[in-house]
């Protein structure tokens, strides 16, 4: 009697194991499909050129866009949220052509053509291609510095959300990103402001600078649009040079990224940026 039940037991238990290995394994292969679901752009072939300009450039771009953020701060590769360990760009830049480093950090499309979750490719979406040369012409001459082996993990949690359409990924992401409204005169202060926020500020304040991201956010970084109502531009360039806000208060995260990253603007960018920000919040004032 006891044998019996116990063989069936090891049967239900059996039963069960292999329910769940046929679970994972069509997360797996659910979520697999979906990663690699994205088309690919048209092939990136804007000349690299490696002159000190364009160098300079690229390292001012790795400065002010925060590369170092997530990547470390050689370029050297670094654990991010237990989830990956990011790639080490200078080995990258040497390792791939421009074209494959482009749909990256462009179209969210890692060299594997997988859409990638956690690198912010919708705040590098509207760089230009000048600027993505020389962003690429940087990495690939700046010296390989020793870092952990890059690891592309991603929880069972998120693949299970992916394969159940619960949840998304860079390339589906960017449908969502709003056009730019003032490049077709791009070299005025009002162009140049657009492109610095909406390639730096929207990372963390939204894809249109509204606190607006099309994924569940931790809702702590506020409107810009709405702040920069009442900012005047002395308080502004106070912020973005030394991290203090108007009232004093320690800003946290704003306060390293203005430390760590907008020092490197120069006073021009400051207030091109400033023209195109006052510009929005004086617009959404009259018509919110
Ligand atoms: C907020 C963090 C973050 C920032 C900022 C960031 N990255 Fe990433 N990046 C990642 C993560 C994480 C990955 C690994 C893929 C993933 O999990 O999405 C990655 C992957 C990459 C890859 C590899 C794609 C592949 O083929 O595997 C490249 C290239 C890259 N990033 C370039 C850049 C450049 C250039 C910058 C700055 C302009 C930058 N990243 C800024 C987080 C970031
Ligand atoms: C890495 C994330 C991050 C980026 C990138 C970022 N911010 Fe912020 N910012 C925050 C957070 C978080 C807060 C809220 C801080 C708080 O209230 O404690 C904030 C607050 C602010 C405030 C309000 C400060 C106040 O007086 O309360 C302004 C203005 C601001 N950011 C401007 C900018 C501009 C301009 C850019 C782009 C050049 C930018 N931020 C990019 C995270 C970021």
């Amino acid at each position: 009697m006891a044998g019996k039940f116990l063989r069936w037991g090891a049967v239900a238990l059996g039963g069960v194991a292999v329910a769940a290995l046929l679970f994972v394994g069509w997360v797996y292969a659910a979520s697999e499909m979906h990663l690699r679901s994205f088309a690919s752009p048209p092939v990136f072939g804007a000349e690299i050129a490696s002159d000190a300009a364009s160098l300079a450039r690229g390292e001012h771009l790795a400065a002010t866009r925060g590369c170092g953020g997530c990547h470390g701060a050689q370029f050297e590769g670094a654990p991010m949220w237990g989830m990956v360990v990011t790639p080490n760009l200078a080995s990258y830049a040497r390792d791939h052509d421009a074209a494959t480093f482009e749909r990256a950090l462009r179209h969210g499309i890692d060299a594997q053509g997988r859409g990638m979750y956690s690198m912010p490719s919708f705040n590098f979406r509207h760089l230009r291609d000048e600027d993505v040369a020389a962003l690429y012409a940087y990495l690939r001459n700046a010296p390989v510095a020793e870092g952990p082996a890059p690891s592309s993990g991603m929880p069972f949690q998120i693949r299970m959300a992916i394969a159940m359409g619960d949840d998304d990924v860079m390339p589906a992401w960017l449908a969502s990103l709003p056009a730019l409204e003032h490049q077709s005169a791009p070299d005025t202060p009002l162009a140049r402001g657009e492109y610095l926020a909406m390639t730096s500020c929207n990372e963390c304040h939204g894809f249109s600078l509204r606190a607006d991201v099309p994924w569940e956010s931790d809702g702590r970084t506020p409107d810009l649009v709405a702040m920069m109502a009442a900012y005047p531009e002395e308080d502004f360039r106070r912020l973005m040079r030394e991290g203090v806000p108007i009232g004093g208060r320690d800003l946290e995260l704003m306060d390293d990224v203005a430390r760590g990253r907008f020092v490197h603007f120069s006073d021009e960018e400051l207030s091109d940026l400033y023209v195109y920000l006052n510009d929005r919040a004086q617009r959404a004032l009259e018509a919110p």
